[in-house]
Parts: C-alpha cells; structure tokens; sequence
C-alpha cells in the first residue's frame, strides 16, 4: 500500500544529480559511516556495537536479496509468495518461523470494459499491460494478476459515463452544484488524491453504479516513460484493494490460525452493507484507456484544474453521451497467507520487544513496494548476525517481522496483533515499520512523538545516501528549521495495528514518497535499478536508521523516549482542530489542562531518568533493575493511555484517541478522529445534540491524555 499522493516527481532530476555523488561515495567506504558528532548534536554518544552495525552495511547485499524476492510476481497466497516467504525465513539468520492464517481474499475471475456506440460497434478496451521486450521481468510478466480491484463488487453495469476529477468528497459536491448529478452513471476518476477505496465509496454515495480509476498523464507521466524514464508507460495501471476496514474482512477484532478447524467468521454481505467493502464493481485503466474514455464524454466543460495535459481532449463532465459497460467478476474466497518472523533474544529482559516489520506480498514483482523494504530487512538482519559474532547480544527481545497479505488491507499485521494483543500490550516497546524502503530521494519518517527526539538523534549518525557531505538529518532539514515529522493517523501501512489498535509508539519511514510506477507490472527490478536506487546505497542507509533506532530501543537501559514532545505535538494539534471548530458551542479547555499535566509528567519523569542515570554512573553492577524496569514501563505504557476501550464511534476498532483515520480519506493522518469527526457531523446538522456530542469527544481525548500523564507519574491517585 502506502503512497498517498500523486507521484508528479522530480524523481529524474534528483537520479541525475545523485550519481556522480554516489560515485564519489564508493571512493571512502567505511570512513564516513561513522561520523564525528558535532558539540550541539549528542545527548549520548554511540556504544561500539552500534558504531559497528553503522560499519558493517552492504549494498551488494541488499541487491542481491532484491533480485531474488522480486524474480517472479508474488500476490499474496500464490505460489511464489510461498517461495519468497521461503526465502525470507532460510535468510534471517536467527532463528526463525512462519505465523498462518486463514483470510478472505479476493481474485479477479472476468473483467470486461466496452464503449457502446449507437452508430459504431462497441470497442472492447484490452484492459492489458504492455511490457518493454528489453525489461527482463517481461519473460515473465503472463504471471502477473490481471488489473483490477481486490473486493470490488461482482456486476455488470451499462450506463452512460460522468468524470469525477479525484474522486473526493468535494469533487462530488461540485458536480451537484454544477447541476450534474452522477446517479446511476459509471463514475469516471483519477488516481493520486485519496485512497482508491474512498474514491470508489465517494461514487457509491453520490448514486453511482459503477467506477473506473485512471492515472492521468499530468499525474503519473510527466516524463520519458519506463523503462527510458521513470515514469509509468500508457499502458500501465495502478492496482489495488478498495477494502476501507483493515484486517481479514471477515474476522473483525479477532483472527484465524490457518490450521483452526473452526472459526468464527461475519457474512461477507454485512461487510458490504457496512460499507467497508463496495457495493458497486469498479476496475483500474490505464492512461490511454483513460484518455479514450474522456472523449466519449460530453456536457459542459470541466474546470480547469479538472482538465489533464496539453495534449489530452477538453475533459467535459457527462453525462454521456458515451455509455459504457463495465463487467467484473470476482472471486472472494479463504486462502491461507504466511507473516515470517526472527527472533534475537534479549539477555536482560527477554520479555520486552522491540519490533521491526515489513510486508513481503505484492501485487506485481514488488521491487519499490515493498520489497526494497525486505531487502533492506535482510540486510540489516545479517548485520546484527555479526554484532552477535563478535559477542553482543540486545537487552531487550528484537524481533524481525515479515508481513503478508498487507496490500489487501494490512491482513498480515493486523490478525498478528489481534491474536497476540494482550501480550503485545503488556510486552511491545515500539514496532517500527517499513513498507517501501525506497521510491527515490528524500528521507520521509513518521512516528508517534515521544520517539521524535530519538530519531533526530539517529539521522546525524547516518550519512545521507545522495550526498556524502552531509548527514541524514542535514538533508531532512534542507527544507526548514525542524525535521518535518508525520503522524501515524492514516491507514497507509502495517503500523496501523500497532498504533490505533493497541498504543504501541511506532515509526514509518522511506526514502522518497510515491513513484510513478506504483502498484502497476512496471514496479520492478529494473526500475530500482536505473531510477529507484542505482548503487542501493538508499537501501543501506535505510537499513542504517532502521536498524540504529532499533539497536537504542532495545540496548539502552533506559528507554529513550520522550514525552514533552508529546505534549507539544498535542498542544500543537489541539490548536488545529479548535480553529477548525473556530465560533462553535464548545470549549477546548479540559483538553489544554490535561496537556498541561501531561508536559509536568513528562518533566517530572525525564528529570527522575536523570537522576538515575547520574546513580548510576560508573556502576556498572548492582544497578537496581527493578526501578529501572518500573520506570521502563511507564514510558512504554503511557502510549496505550491514549488507547480507549469503547473506540471511536462507529468505528469501534480503532482504539486510539489521538491517531486514526479521517472518515473519507484513509490516507490522511489526522490527529483527535473522534473530535474531528463530531464537528464535521455538528457542521452540517448545527444540533445542540450534535454539538454536546462533540464536548463529549473532547472530555474524552482529554480523559485519555490524563491517563497518559497518571501512568508517567507512577503512582496512584
Ligand atoms: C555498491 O556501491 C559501490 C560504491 O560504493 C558501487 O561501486 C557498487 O556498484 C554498488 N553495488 C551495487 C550492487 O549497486
Ligand atoms: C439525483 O437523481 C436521482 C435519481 O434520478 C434522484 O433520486 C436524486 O434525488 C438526485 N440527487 C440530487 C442531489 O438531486
Ligand atoms: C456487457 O458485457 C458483458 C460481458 O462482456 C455481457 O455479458 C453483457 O451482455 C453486456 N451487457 C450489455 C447491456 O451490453
Ligand atoms: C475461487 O478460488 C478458490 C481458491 O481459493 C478456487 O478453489 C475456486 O475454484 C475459485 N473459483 C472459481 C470460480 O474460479
Ligand atoms: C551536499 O552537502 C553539502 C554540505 O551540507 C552542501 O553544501 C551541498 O550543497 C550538498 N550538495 C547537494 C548537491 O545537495
Ligand atoms: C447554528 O445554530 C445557531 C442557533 O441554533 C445559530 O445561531 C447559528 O447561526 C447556526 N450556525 C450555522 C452555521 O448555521
């Protein structure tokens, strides 16, 4: 999954400049891995074990493991998926074994697109790739699944087309107050704005009875198409899941073992009319198809951030007068998908984990999304082989997580964290994700804000893969004072589980963000190759601050988290949604308080980490290891705080207060959901009703950050 907006890159531009900079690096090799840290720069330094990881990297290493995964095209459940699950469990080399379940996935059996004429015969669209005869996937490209959308409703739809621009909400309403409404039409939209699952739902709600999505030329090829450029070729199409819940559709909440001869599992139909799975069939086209179908639409101009590029007809808005056929027969069924894990065992507290995790499943070869993710897994796992060799071994447990079925709807990490929650919410100290390691240039990160200070840390101590001058954090920072950091409110990947199901504080990162390519027979080996990460050095810094982050969560005696950078992200946002809500009946007060008391806890606990890191200075033994450990786990449990058992409303699976999905867009990383969506709901209806409800939502936010700052606190009231 993962990319959120369109890929209009300057990724080219950026490959060019880079390699002769990457040149320049193959001439130091090691020298430059261990950087000097400046006076400003380190509150601890590194352990030699940790400079040692840095030293040890490898890009041959990560492309071979690459080359391998991404051979053949691995859907999830397919044969080569099995292999490639294979492959990752004989790589890792600790010991290592594999998790199955039994899940409902979805398969296209017939698709069919046509554009009836009364004056001509139809024209069927081919609905085909093309691939280049000089790409080397190309011999097996017949392997890969036919395009079409995972869960998309089984029908046959004739109607006359409507164009729908991104497919958001407001594109909806502007149509209506165009006076164009797009009931029982096929919904014409474009990819790139949210995600495809939303656009499909969008149409749905707006009276629909069937949608098509296409990358647009403007969006996704604005330059030389591959394999000459990086961009996507005419012929190319994005691929996806429309599925807006996550997890296994049918198992909500709980999970499936594979080898369970009884399970529990909801009617399909319920999902549907709970509309996380589409009542209406839809199919992904390519570019041309897209332009093709643009001029069999007529009616009144679109405007003019609605039209394409230079060359494409007038986009006009429908209805018809073209009509068109769309035909999709799916095959919803139970297959059984495979999460890979390594175990390094901690010597001091075994039962505490730090998590890394990435998926393996793709829906073609996976060389961007997510394989160079493995790869960089791989590499970083053999890594830590050789700090074992020469004698280390973590405090804490660190466990290597290989994901399946994720481009579904995360169905891998989501049945695991279902299964395991109760262990995973007393034992989990951070799970730290990443799905693609590299789409281009450009290090992007998100996290949970006590880990901010912890990962600023880490970026000086890598060197920034495009430029040998510079660390990673100099080149994060480029573009402003502070690194821009993310939140993990959106539903883009396998974090989603850990954070909004169960408060584990967690990290997503990559390098660069979307790519052309995305999710369509193009995402490939080659194209890492020429444009993605010439000399995979991407990959190994990558694997580099993956790694480093994860080395500090599970060696350092006290955990290096830090929560006055929660309460100021809290602090921060809370202004967001109270201008949002700017001259309403409400009052943010009780939230600002509460915040007030989460900054005193934070400071009252960062001064007592001082205290005992002076205590224990120079001693080496004797420490008292179960204060260390009672104030280890206030810091590891102040983020399940914000986790409350009753959910957001009418979406009772996500447990966190502070980070969720918006309601129309599960790409979007919002923070207060609940309160946000009470106001958008007291917006519209302008009820007294509707406006306590939203008080309500605030009490609640601010009920679960005091709990956050009674847990720092360590004591009862
Ligand atoms: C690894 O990096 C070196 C330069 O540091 C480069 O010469 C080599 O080609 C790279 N290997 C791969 C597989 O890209
Ligand atoms: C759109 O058309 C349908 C059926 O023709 C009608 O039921 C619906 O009310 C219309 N919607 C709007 C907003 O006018
Ligand atoms: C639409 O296409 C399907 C599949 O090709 C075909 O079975 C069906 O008869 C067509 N429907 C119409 C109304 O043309
Ligand atoms: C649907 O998929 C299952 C395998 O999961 C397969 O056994 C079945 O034959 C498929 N149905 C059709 C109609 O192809
Ligand atoms: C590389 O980094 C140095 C030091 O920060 C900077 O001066 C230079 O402009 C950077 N080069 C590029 C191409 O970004
Ligand atoms: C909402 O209702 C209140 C009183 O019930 C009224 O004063 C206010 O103008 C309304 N706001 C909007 C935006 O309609």
């Amino acid at each position: 999954m993962k990319p959120n907006h369109n890929p209009s890159i300057a990724n080219s531009v950026s490959v060019a400049v880079a390699k002769p900079l990457l040149l320049l690096l193959s001439l130091f090799t090691t020298v430059y891995l261990l950087i000097t840290p400046g006076p400003t720069l380190l509150t601890s330094s590194l352990s030699p074990y940790h400079s040692l990881f840095l030293s040890l990297s490898s890009n041959s290493s990560a492309s071979s493991h690459l080359r391998h995964l991404t051979r053949l095209p691995h859907l999830s459940s397919s044969d080569a998926d099995s292999l490639a699950a294979s492959y990752v469990l004989s790589s890792f080399p600790f010991p290592s074994h594999s998790t199955s379940y039994s899940v409902l996935l979805s398969f296209p059996l017939h698709r069919s697109l046509s554009l009836l004429s009364p004056s001509s015969p139809p024209f069927h669209f081919s609905l085909t790739q093309v691939p280049s005869p000089s790409d080397p996937s190309s011999s097996v490209f017949s392997l890969t699944v036919p395009t079409f959308h995972a869960y998309a409703r089984t029908a046959s739809v004739t109607a006359p087309l409507t164009y729908a621009y991104y497919g958001r909400v407001e594109d909806f309403q502007l149509l209506l107050s165009l006076g164009i409404n797009v009931t029982g039409t096929v919904v014409l939209a474009r990819y790139g704005m949210i995600y495809r699952g939303d656009i499909v739902k969008n149409a749905q709600d707006a009276g629909a009875t069937g949608v098509l999505v296409y990358s647009d030329y403007e969006d996704y090829a604005k330059g030389e198409a591959f394999p000459a450029g990086p961009y996507l070729p005419e012929t190319g199409v994005q691929v996806g899941s429309t599925f807006r819940a996550i997890g296994d559709p049918v198992t909500p909440g709980w999970s499936c073992r594979a080898e369970e001869e009884e399970c529990e599992r909801v009617d399909k139909e319920e999902v549907v009319r709970q509309g996380s799975m589409p009542a209406i069939p839809s199919l992904p086209v390519s570019g041309k198809d897209g332009e093709e179908l643009h001029k069999a639409i007529g009616g009144q101009a679109a405007p003019d951030d609605w039209q394409g590029r230079e060359e494409a007809p007038l986009y006009r808005l429908g209805p018809g007068p073209g009509v068109i056929n769309l035909t999709y027969i799916g095959n919803e069924t139970l297959r059984t998908i495979q999460n890979v894990f390594a175990v390094i065992e901690g010597r001091e507290e075994p039962d505490r984990y730090v998590l890394l995790g990435n998926h393996r499943d793709a829906w073609t070869f996976g060389a961007v999304d997510p394989n160079s993710g493995t790869a960089a897994l791989l590499e970083l796992s053999e890594r830590l082989y050789k700090l074992q060799k020469k004698g280390w071994k973590p405090r804490r447990t660190i466990i290597l997580c290989n994901w399946d079925a994720e481009e579904y709807g995360l169905i891998g990490s989501t049945e695991w964290v279902e299964e395991n929650r109760e262990m995973l919410t007393s034992r989990a100290v951070a799970y730290l994700n990443v799905d693609s390691a590299v789409y281009g240039p450009g290090f992007y990160v998100s996290a949970t804000p006590q880990i901010d200070p912890l990962l600023i840390e880490a970026s000086k101590m890598v060197r920034d893969p495009d430029n040998s001058s510079q660390t990673l954090y100099d080149s994060w920072i480029s573009s402003g004072s502070s690194p821009p950091i993310g939140r993990l409110g959106g539903g883009g990947s396998d974090f989603a589980a850990f954070v909004q199901h169960i408060g584990v504080p967690s990290i997503d990162m990559s390098f660069g963000e979307g790519y052309p390519v995305y999710h369509s027979i193009y995402d490939d080996y080659l194209w890492m190759e020429k444009f993605g990460d010439p000399m995979f050095h991407r990959h190994v810094a990558a694997a580099s601050i993956w790694g480093l982050v994860a080395l500090r969560l599970a060696d350092d005696e006290i955990l290096p988290f830090d929560y006055i950078s929660y309460a100021s992200e809290l602090k921060s946002s809370a202004k967001v949604i109270q201008e949002e809500a700017a001259g309403c009946p409400i009052s943010f007060s009780s939230l600002y308080k509460s915040i007030e008391d989460l900054k005193r806890a934070a400071v009252k606990i960062g001064k007592e980490k001082q205290a005992l890191e002076r205590k224990f200075l120079g001693l080496s033994l004797r420490k008292d290891q179960s204060k260390l450990r009672e104030l280890n786990d206030r810091l590891m449990m102040a983020e399940r705080a914000f986790t409350d058992r009753d959910g957001l409303s009418g979406r009772e699976w996500y447990k966190h207060l502070i980070y969720g999905p918006s309601q129309n867009n599960d790409y979007g990383s919002k923070s207060y959901p609940g309160i946000d969506d009470a106001i958008d709901a007291a917006k519209k209806s302008n009820t007294t009703e509707a406006w306590r409800f939203v008080q309500h939502e605030i009490y609640r936010a601010a009920r679960a950050v005091k709990q956050a700052s009674l847990v720092l606190n360590g004591g009862l009231t």
